[in-house]
């Protein structure tokens, strides 16, 4: 699949005519709103798992030398945390467009903190599309990301800003809180 996805993602009609439609952020949304948005709440996805599994070739890095960027892997039993944010549907157009290195909006059930559930919309980077880099160890994506830089700023801000997001959250994810260690070992030598 290309690793562009504004058109197919503007094929999506499975909420057309609504007027609200609920978008779960595990990434750089859980830190970064850079839209309006009617309500904010922490909230989770059942049976996915972040993984920093996919190249970033507009924001963290370049063609040349892509970044890694998270993006959600199915994983029976696993919960991704995260925030969910409730908007109207044009922001969709704004969010095509920052997030069109391979993200797809997919539809997916959101449950919030009190165990209230509503289908919603997720970006998630599959494994078909040209841009993913696939698994390697918590210790290589630390080295990846030391090195990598692109339009967007350093590829460890993305990391670390991502990090003390999960943090704020109380939430614990162990591949995120594994490679920042990496990363600070890497960045104090
Ligand atoms: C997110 O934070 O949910 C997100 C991550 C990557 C692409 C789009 C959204």
């Amino acid at each position: 699949m290309t690793a562009n996805t504004i058109a197919i993602n503007q094929m999506m009609d499975k909420f057309d005519g609504r007027h609200s439609v609920w978008l779960f952020g595990y990434g750089s949304l859980i830190y970064k709103a850079d839209f309006p948005y009617l309500q904010r709440r922490p909230a989770s996805i059942a049976g996915w798992t972040r993984r920093f599994w996919q190249g970033s070739h507009d924001h963290r890095g370049t063609p040349e030398a892509p970044g890694r960027v998270v993006t959600l892997i199915e994983e029976a039993g696993a919960i991704c945390h995260g925030m969910a944010y409730l908007i109207t549907p044009e922001v969709f157009a704004h969010l095509d467009h920052r997030e069109k290195n391979g993200y797809l909006r997919l539809a997916m059930p959101i449950t919030f903190e009190d165990r209230d559930e509503v289908e919603g919309l997720v970006y998630i980077a599959t494994p078909d599309n040209t841009a993913f880099l696939g698994a390697a160890s918590e210790q290589d994506i630390a080295a990846h990301i030391a090195r990598s830089v692109g339009p967007s700023g350093p590829n460890s801000d993305y990391l670390n800003h991502l990090a003390t997001a999960l943090r704020e959250l109380g939430r614990h994810d162990q591949h995120v809180f594994e490679i920042e260690r990496h990363l600070a070992a890497l960045q104090s030598k």
